[in-house]
């Protein structure tokens, strides 16, 4: 393994979201969800990492190991939890972290949806409601009146693509739909025109606040697709996947260019509506044919035979080639500055995490070798949380996390991340230290 020196303007720290970690927000559907005996083991929202309570110390803890940067998102249901009633408690809870983060020398990037929203919303179908738009900006607005003097970075929808995926296809997310691919197609159109209209009014609204310096993007979920077979079958089912999945997000919501089925126009004008591309991700898919028409003649399975060594603790393979393959792709298409906004690991033990991240480092320094703009990287996640379906049991945290106690301890990855963050280098004595 060699040595790895990351150039000083590249920013690194971590990411989390509110429901996965804050607590004690009764309005979210995701709540609602847990009520259901929806997450595994019957866990539920309500507690979680008690973030909500303990901002001061996590914040701490993030000195401690040296985040430049912090992907947090803001909680919708927390600032709007009933129709058009604005929560003061909420909105104040927010701007005061943000300000300590700032304090503490961290920088924010602020996400307006991750998965999350409030209950009232889903009650109304959430994002199939062709209204869903002028909520969502409704309550953007409200966010960047509070906090838009401080944060200049947002990203507006966490990967709209494994979102409608989860909601409307495989049961996961609330309401738990199956299969429905009318739904699919609704919901990912709604959440590609609020993201554009959204865009445009984050920049209307801090440039009349007298700022130059607003970057709007999204964070999606690239996902390295292969074939696991060289039939036509699969290769079709590959390209349908393709599309619906990340093609048809990148086109609508970067160039503003809505196309079958979701529409053949550009409904806000032709443009660029993202100043950067968050990119999250995890792992390698292949797809296998299958019969179902609805699931695109396709099936996503993990390799067989692969070495324990090679699978996180949830199964998904560890295939850090993939980052450098989907990144150099879109860069190729876009041109736009990249932030690794997720990239992480479920690993009780901590005994892969560290090996994940240098190797994961490793393809980033190669991208940026040949030119690629790479400019940030966050690590999923800061502290254990909740995996949404999967509830507790997945660790991803550089920070383990005692939901008995809520102790907070950092993992020999985190020191080693840590490490990372501070010196933006990977010496030959951190990798002795850390990994070998
Ligand atoms: C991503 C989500 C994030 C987290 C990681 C493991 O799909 O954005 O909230 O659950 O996966």
């Amino acid at each position: 393994m060699k040595p790895i020196t990351l150039p000083k303007e590249f920013l690194l720290g971590s990411a989390t979201a509110a429901t996965q970690i804050e607590g004690g927000d009764k309005n979210s559907n995701w709540y609602h969800w847990s009520l259901k005996g929806k997450i595994a083991n019957n866990e539920s929202s309500i507690i979680a990492a008690d973030h909500y309570n303990r901002v001061e110390e996590d914040i701490a803890l993030m000195k401690d190991i040296h985040q430049e940067i912090y992907r947090m998102s803001i909680e919708w249901s927390r600032i709007e939890p009933e129709e058009g009633k604005w929560s003061q408690e909420g909105i104040r809870h927010y701007q005061e972290e943000i300000k300590a983060l700032i304090r503490a020398g961290i920088k924010p990037l602020i996400t307006l949806h991750h998965f999350s929203h409030p209950q009232w919303f889903e009650e109304i179908g959430q994002w199939t409601n062709s209204d869903s738009v002028g909520y969502f900006l409704r309550f953007t607005e409200k966010v960047i009146e509070s906090i838009g003097r401080d944060v200049n970075e947002y990203c507006t929808i966490n990967e709209p693509n494994v979102f409608v995926t989860d909601t409307f296809m495989d049961g996961k997310y609330p309401p738990g739909k199956r299969d429905d691919i009318i739904s699919y197609f609704k919901a990912s159109k709604n959440m590609i025109l609020a993201h554009l209209k959204t865009y445009r009014l984050i920049h209307q609204m801090r440039e009349s606040m007298g700022y130059k310096d607003t970057m709007v993007g999204i964070a999606i979920h690239l996902a390295y697709f292969e074939v696991s077979e060289e039939k036509m079958l699969t290769k079709l089912s590959k390209k349908l996947m393709d599309y619906s999945f990340h093609q048809m997000f990148l086109n609508g919501m970067i160039d503003g260019h809505l196309k079958f089925p979701i529409g053949s126009s550009y409904p806000l004008g032709k443009g660029v509506y993202c100043d950067f591309l968050g990119v999250n991700y995890y792992s390698r898919h292949l797809i296998h044919s299958s019969n179902n028409p609805a699931m695109l003649f396709g099936e996503v399975r993990v390799e067989e035979g692969l070495s324990e060594e090679k699978l996180n603790d949830l199964g998904w393979e560890i295939y850090p080639e993939g980052l450098y393959k989907v990144v150099k792709e879109v860069y190729n298409l876009y041109k736009l500055p990249i932030y690794i906004t997720e990239n992480g690991i479920p690993d009780a033990k901590d005994s892969k995490r560290a090996r994940f991240i240098y190797d994961h480092i490793l393809e980033i320094d190669k991208l940026i070798q040949e030119g690629v703009d790479v400019r940030r990287y966050y690590h999923w996640s800061l502290l254990d949380n909740l995996e949404w379906n999967d509830g507790f049991t997945p660790r991803f945290g550089l920070i383990e996390v005692d939901y008995k106690t809520q102790e907070r301890t950092i993992r020999n990855s985190g020191y080693f991340f840590g490490e990372l963050c501070r010196r933006k280098e990977i010496t030959q004595e951190m990798i002795a230290k850390y990994i070998e």
